[in-house]
């Protein structure tokens, strides 16, 4: 008998090692590395899916090369009908793609999907929804609540992959479209290791996939992502599907963000807006309303920013606390921006504007749970430390986008017309926004497209300070 070579595979990352140690070098994980057993030989799982066993052999077949610019067929698309889904998928679900979808435990990725295979199914799609976590029944009942019942969708309760596809029979007559529920549950049979391992996850959903493009069958794939590293998440999964999708949000909170990741047939960096009540999943078209319900316009210590979230514009009320520090080093804390960038803008603050944080303790919190990345939420976050230090409210119906360099000077920012189009929707009246941005060509034709908004233009941070007179 052969031995077996051992290796440790990173479960966060995939890296393998061939020495155990606490920390995965690659990706920096603690306690993340697990022993997985390479399965040697010709026959091994390995090679018969990174090989095609008939072009290994005949390894003299010539490739027929052909010109780029020729006709191409376009991507037959599926619309779900949910529209927040069908944006972020880029126009629906691609046929014959696989789609990840990844998120916390409990986020609500069965119930997406099930809301999801009852909207397909109403409009003649084949649908085969795998569940390696829940029973048939608990399937059953969660549907029930929701208030789906179509027969269209067909359910089974299995972890094995083989089992799956030897069951499985593409509908001649209309898409099909599997949901395997999920890939951390499913296991191959030929493999040692325990399901859930790195070899397992990305074995399996190899299988599914090559099966799943055979049949030009589209396959959902849901991924739990894990906090402890003994499961492998995701992301050893990212490279081999063609779209990535991450659902967000906050447990306690209601609303839930779908966020393309990657994708080969749309945009990568597009939402879906959900929120979550009792009976399920619904779509928030308004992004901004929610995230602006709570918004008291006369209160110091907030200002509204006006973001770019993939093609689409959201308002995002920014919060902040300055408070005196009894300590030597006064703490910082975040919630949904970087840490770094607000030490950069208080550092700013500090020496172009005269509004010292040295001894002042400094919260901020974008509402809602939503997290933002853009460098144009500067000019609304330095507003909202301003008012929040001198206790003077920004003049109401007010926004502030642009981003601050080191000098102090407001820089130029993209998609103007989306973000203040989106502000004079929603009733704001006064927008702060940099100087630069009055360069462009189409400037003057946006200013007269918007009249009831009255564009301030700054330069320098230290323009800000006509704001704030008491
Ligand atoms: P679920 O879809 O099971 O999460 P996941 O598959 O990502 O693990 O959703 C779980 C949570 O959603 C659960 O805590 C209860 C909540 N929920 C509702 O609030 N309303 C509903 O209608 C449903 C079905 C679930
Ligand atoms: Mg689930």
């Amino acid at each position: 008998m052969t031995k077996k070579k051992s290796a440790y595979s990173c479960q966060a990352c995939g890296a393998v090692h061939f020495k155990w140690s606490g920390k995965c070098s690659d990706c920096g994980e603690w306690n993340s590395l697990v022993e997985e057993f390479e399965e040697g030989g010709a026959n091994s799982h390995f090679s018969r899916i990174t090989i095609d066993k008939k072009s290994s052999k005949n390894s003299n077949n010539k490739l027929d090369l052909i010109a780029l610019d020729g006709e191409a067929q376009d991507f037959l698309r599926i619309k779900t009908t949910i529209n927040e889904l069908d944006r972020v998928l880029g126009g629906g679900l691609v046929q014959g793609s696989v789609i990840l979808i990844g998120g916390d435990p409990g986020i609500g990725k069965s119930t997406l999907l099930i809301q999801t295979a009852d909207a397909l199914a109403k409009h003649n799609n084949h649908i085969i929804y795998i569940s390696g976590e829940e029973s048939v029944d608990q399937v059953r009942l969660r549907a029930k609540r929701l208030g789906i019942s179509q027969a269209g969708i067909q359910l089974a309760a299995t972890t094995n992959v083989s089992d799956i596809i030897n069951s499985i029979k593409p509908d001649k007559n209309c898409p099909t479209i599997v949901i395997i529920d999920s890939i951390q549950t499913m296991f191959l049979e030929e493999l040692s290791s325990a399901p859930g391992t790195v070899s397992q996850v990305r074995a399996a959903a190899g299988e599914l996939t090559i099966f799943a493009k055979k049949n030009n069958i589209t396959l959902l794939i849901v991924s739990h992502v894990t906090k402890d590293g003994q499961i492998a998440g995701p992301k050893v999964l990212e490279h081999m599907v063609d779209t990535v999708l991450y659902f967000e949000g906050e447990k306690d909170l209601h609303f839930r963000i779908l966020r393309a990741i990657k994708n080969r047939f749309g945009a990568a960096g597009e939402i879906g807006v959900f929120e979550m009540n009792d009976i399920g999943l619904s779509e928030v078209n308004n992004p901004s309303e929610l995230f602006l319900a709570s918004y008291d316009r006369d209160t110091s210590g907030t200002a509204v920013f006006a973001g770019i979230e993939g093609s689409r514009p959201i308002l995002v009320e920014v919060q902040a606390l300055v408070s005196p520090s009894y300590m030597p080093t006064p703490r910082r804390a975040v919630v949904g921006w970087d840490l770094n960038r607000l030490a950069m803008v208080i550092a700013v603050l500090g020496s172009r504007f005269g509004l010292n944080l040295f001894d002042k303790e400094v919260y901020l919190n974008i509402v809602g749970g939503i997290e933002i990345n853009e460098t144009a939420a500067d000019l609304a976050i330095a507003c909202a430390l301003i008012s929040a230090a001198r206790d003077i409210a920004i003049a109401s119906s007010t926004i502030a986008i642009g981003e601050i360099g080191l000098t102090g000077e407001v820089r130029m920012i993209n998609n103007l017309e989306a973000r203040l189009k989106e502000a004079a929707r929603l009733g704001f009246k006064n927008c702060i926004i940099p100087k630069a941005n009055e360069k462009n060509k189409n400037f003057a034709a946006l200013k007269k497209s918007l009249p009831d908004l009255n564009l301030k233009t700054v330069a320098h941070i230290r323009d800000l300070a006509q704001l704030f007179k008491k």
